[in-house]
């Protein structure tokens, strides 16, 4: 037996892990402070009457022998692959039942997807970027290759001819520096996977928090990208699913590579490793994208919106440089004063009691940049944002 010495490769802990040991360190050092947490991405409004009352029923469901349920069909049960297709049909976009893979969330499918390629491949990914992606493939045993995202390029790199990549990883709006791409945008980064015969893993997660005309909410907005894009999307941000789990993956039936299709791959792959999501999860899912779940999950939306917005307002007042926000629950915002980016954590930590996520968490082009969420509760986010000003002003505790 060897073990994956690949292991050896990641950072220590997973960022997330880090930003709490070190919150919970400081709390315990310090217990009659309250501490504002914006950092991980968890949202904080319950679930929507909608979908309380979808999960209810699927309960009680299950609680008579006549409508109970075991085994969840893997791929997903045909009321939610059926309302996933209108929700697709609403943004202009016509998928078969069959391309859509229900999951339990953004996050396993991004790392799990990995089993289709093979360990020589060449992955290409943003820098900032979501560490699950690269921790993913480091274990693999993959090479890396950098797409470096900055001030200049809005956080938006685009594909550089001469670099090759197999496998490209993208996510729009942006986890961490809320930058969206546009279609057209988006639309050299399809030609370019095609030009390579690569293949884009799209992560879709925050496409509900678009609202500039423009602006992708799909990479199958773009012509050709059926052939060369997998799309994975979550009910975690928009409905308020981190805790509940689901999500989903669209692999077309054209996308194919050395003549074989990568949806029944996946197919076959989740045949083999995954017994389904919850029922109760999958009808909440489906109540989600209900008309009057989408109606009350809209307004939940606005909510985080404002938050967002009073963030941006307040660095805006202070002078500070960031991207994000508008349509996007995360704000990427420049450390003061050339700080690098877990000193500026530790001193708003400290300082403040407010916490947010190091830049370069994130990689190498994070470094001296700090991400905001949006998915706290008004109270503590305008509380934040009054903390963030004395620090700035020099009046902290
Ligand atoms: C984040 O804070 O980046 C996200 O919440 C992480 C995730 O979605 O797994």
């Amino acid at each position: 037996m060897r073990l994956n010495g690949n292991f050896s490769r990641l950072k220590n802990s997973y960022l997330f892990t880090e930003v709490g040991r070190r919150t919970a360190a400081y709390s315990s050092a310090h217990p009659e402070r309250r501490i504002i947490r914006l950092s991980v991405g968890d949202v904080t409004l319950p679930l929507v009457p909608a979908v309380i009352h979808a999960m209810r029923q699927a309960v009680d469901e299950l609680s008579r022998a006549e409508t109970f349920r075991g085994y969840a069909p893997e791929h997903g049960y045909d009321f939610l692959l059926d309302a996933v297709r209108s929700d697709y049909v609403r943004k202009g976009i016509s998928l078969f039942r069959d391309e859509i893979f229900v999951s339990d969330g953004a996050k396993s499918d991004c790392g799990n997807l990995s089993a289709l390629f093979s360990a020589d491949s060449t992955v290409l990914l943003p820098d900032p970027v979501y560490p699950a992606y690269l921790d993913v493939n480091l274990m693999a045993g993959r090479k890396v290759l950098y797409s470096r995202g900055t001030e200049e390029n809005g956080f938006l790199p685009a594909p550089e001819r001469g670099v090759h990549a197999d496998i490209i990883y993208l996510c729009s709006p942006n986890n961490p520096t809320g930058a969206a791409y546009s279609k057209e945008q988006l639309g050299e980064w399809v030609d370019y996977a095609i030009g390579q015969g690569a293949v884009i893993l799209f992560d879709a997660a925050y496409e509900s928090f678009v609202r500039d005309e423009g602006v992708a909410r799909s990479i199958y907005e773009v012509e050709g990208a059926r052939t060369c894009a997998i799309e994975i999307c979550s009910f975690s941000k928009t409905a308020g699913f981190t805790g509940v789990r689901c999500g989903y993956t669209v692999i077309p039936r054209e996308l194919e590579r050395e003549g074989v299709s990568l949806n029944r791959m996946w197919a076959r792959r989740q045949s083999a490793t995954y017994n389904g999501t919850s029922y109760v999860s999958q009808r909440g899912a489906e109540a989600a994208l209900s008309e009057e779940g989408r109606r009350q999950i809209s307004l939940s939306a606005e909510r985080y919106r404002a938050n967002a917005a009073a963030i941006m307002r307040c660095l805006g007042g202070l002078g500070v440089p960031y991207t994000g926000g508008r349509n996007s629950p995360y704000i990427w915002m420049k450390c003061p004063h050339g700080l690098d980016s877990w000193t500026f954590f530790g001193e708003l930590l400290e300082q403040a009691n407010v916490v947010g996520t190091p830049g370069v968490g994130f990689g190498e082009g994070g470094e001296g940049y700090f991400r905001l969420s949006s998915f706290g509760t008004e109270a503590d986010t305008l509380e934040a944002c009054e903390r963030l000003s004395a620090y700035y002003n020099g009046k902290v505790r």
